[in-house]
C-alpha cells in the first residue's frame, strides 16, 4: 500500500480532487502540478477508489517505458481504470501489451511512415489552406468549429480511405460520439453514435477483404489471417481507435495553438517573419497544449518508483500535463518558445505505446501554422473561449477569433 505521507486532502491540496473535471479548469492548476512535482512526486490519491499520481518528467518517462511492470491492458485512462477497466482491453492497440501488441503495431506502422503518408499530407495541406483562407476572408469565426474540427477527421478518412460519398454521414456521427463533454452532456447520444461508427467500419472492412493491403483497414483485414488471426472485433476496434486517438487530440492542439497566438503577439510576429523553425514550432505547440493530460496503467508486479513501493493491481496515473512543464527538464517551461530545442515533451507518450499517429498530427499542426502565415497578418480574440470539461483531455471547444487578412505588400 501507499508509503507516502498523504498530501491530497491536506494543506495546499486540501480541496484538489483529480477525479473531478472542474479541477483542471482551476486557474491555479499549474501550481498544483508544481507542488506535487516538488513535494510529492509519487503521491497517493485516496479519492476515486485510490490511485497513484506521478508528476515529474523523469518518472513519467520511466513508467511509459516499462510496459512489463505497468500494463495498459486494463485501460489507459483514469476514468475507465477507476470504473471497472476498458472493455476493449487486449483487443485494441492502446489497451494491449506484449508480443501481440508489438506485432500488430509493427504492421500498422507501415501505414504511418512519411512515404506512406505522402498523399494524406497533400490532402491535409490543401484542405487546411482552403479552410484557413475561407476563415480569414470571413474575418470573425469560431476557429474551433469552423476550422479545426474539419482537419483531423478529414485526414483520418484519407488514412482509412473512406469513400467520399460516405464521409458526411461518418463525420456527423463522429462529432457526437467523440466530442468531449460539456458539463451538461449526456452519454446516450454518444453511445448510439459510437455504434453507428462501428457498424460503418464493419461494412467497410467486409468490402476490403481480399483487396489492397497498404492502407490501415487493408492492413488490419490482412492480419485476420494466421499468424495474428485478428478477430473481426479487433479490426473494428482498431479502426475506431484511430478516430478516438486522432481526432480530438489533434483538434485541441490546433485550437490551443491559435489561442496561444492571440495571447502572445510577439510569438505570432516571430512565426510570421520566418524567425522560427517550423518543425520546432510544431513540437512546442504540442508541449504547450498537451491535449492528453495523463495516461493510466495498472501495476503488474511489486515495483518501486521514486522510492515508493507500488503493489500489483494498483492504478497509476502519469501526468504528461505536469511532465511537459517540469522545470528540471524544460528551461523556463511556462514560456512559449517556438524555437525551443531540445524539446523532449511527452505529449505523444513514450516507449512501447508512443503515439502511432504522431507523424500525422505533426503534419496537421504544421499545415495549420503555414496556412495562418500565408493568409493572415494578425489574429485576435473575438469572444470568450469555452473549455472542454474532462479529466483526460485539455483544451477548448469554442474559440471566437478575428483574423486580419494579409495585406498585399506584407512579407513573411
Ligand atoms: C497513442 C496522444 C494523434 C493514433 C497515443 C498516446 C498518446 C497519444 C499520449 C499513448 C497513450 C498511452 O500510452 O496510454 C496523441 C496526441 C495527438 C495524437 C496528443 C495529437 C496531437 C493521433 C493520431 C492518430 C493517433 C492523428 C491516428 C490517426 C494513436 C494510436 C495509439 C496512440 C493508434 C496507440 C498506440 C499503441 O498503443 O501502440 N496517442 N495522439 N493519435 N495514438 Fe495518438
Amino acid at each position: 500500500m501507499s508509503t507516502t505521507a498523504p498530501v491530497f486532502g491536506t494543506g495546499f491540496l486540501a480541496d484538489v480532487d483529480l477525479v473531478d473535471p472542474a479541477t483542471y479548469l482551476r486557474p491555479d492548476v499549474d501550481d498544483v502540478w508544481r507542488f506535487l512535482r516538488r513535494e510529492s512526486p509519487v503521491a497517493w490519491h485516496p479519492g476515486g477508489g485510490g490511485f497513484w499520481v506521478v508528476t515529474p518528467h523523469q518518472l513519467v518517462t520511466r513508467i511509459y517505458r516499462d510496459s512489463g511492470a505497468f500494463t495498459s491492458t486494463g485501460g489507459n485512462v483514469m476514468a475507465t481504470l477507476l470504473n471497472g477497466g476498458d472493455s476493449a482491453g487486449g483487443r485494441m492497440l492502446a489497451v494491449s501489451d506484449g508480443k501481440r501488441h508489438q506485432r500488430i503495431r509493427r504492421e500498422l506502422m507501415t501505414a504511418f511512415t512519411p512515404a506512406a503518408l505522402a498523399s494524406v499530407r497533400r490532402g491535409v495541406v490543401a484542405g487546411t489552406r482552403r479552410l484557413v483562407q475561407a476563415a480569414v476572408e470571413r474575418g470573425t469565426v469560431d476557429f474551433a468549429t469552423e476550422v479545426a474540427e474539419h482537419i483531423p477527421l478529414a485526414a483520418i478518412c484519407d488514412l482509412l480511405d473512406v469513400p467520399a460519398a460516405d464521409r458526411d454521414d461518418l463525420l456527423a456521427h463522429t462529432s457526437s460520439a467523440l466530442s468531449s463533454d460539456a458539463p451538461d452532456g449526456t452519454d446516450l447520444q454518444a453511445r448510439l453514435a459510437r455504434n453507428e461508427i462501428l457498424m460503418y467500419f464493419a461494412k467497410l472492412a467486409r468490402k476490403r477483404r481480399g483487396g489492397r493491403a497498404d492502407d490501415v483497414i487493408g492492413l488490419l483485414v490482412g492480419m485476420t489471417e494466421p499468424p495474428l488471426s485478428l478477430s473481426d472485433d479487433e479490426v473494428l476496434l482498431n479502426c475506431y481507435s484511430l478516430l478516438l486517438g486522432g481526432d480530438e487530440t489533434a483538434r485541441l492542439s490546433m485550437i490551443g495553438a491559435v489561442k496561444a497566438l492571440t495571447e502572445h503577439p510577439e510569438v505570432w510576429d516571430a512565426l510570421r517573419s520566418g524567425r522560427v523553425d517550423q518543425d520546432r514550432a510544431v513540437e512546442e505547440v504540442l508541449r504547450w497544449t498537451t491535449p492528453a493530460m495523463h495516461s493510466g496503467r495498472t501495476v503488474v508486479s511489486p515495483t518501486e518508483v521514486g522510492g515508493v513501493e507500488m503493489s500489483p493491481g494498483q492504478v497509476v496515473t502519469i501526468w504528461t500535463r505536469s511532465a511537459n512543464f517540469d522545470e528540471t527538464e524544460f528551461a523556463d517551461p511556462h514560456r512559449l518558445d517556438l524555437n525551443r530545442s531540445p524539446n523532449r515533451h511527452l505529449s505523444f507518450a513514450y516507449g512501447p505505446h508512443f503515439c502511432l499517429g504522431a507523424q500525422l498530427a505533426r503534419i496537421e499542426i504544421g499545415a495549420l501554422l503555414s496556412a495562418l502565415v500565408e493568409f493572415a497578418d494578425g489574429v485576435e480574440r473575438a469572444g470568450e473561449p469555452q473549455p472542454i470539461f474532462s479529466t483526460f483531455l485539455s483544451g477548448y471547444r469554442s474559440l471566437p477569433v478575428r483574423f486580419t487578412p494579409r495585406s498585399q505588400g506584407s512579407t513573411t
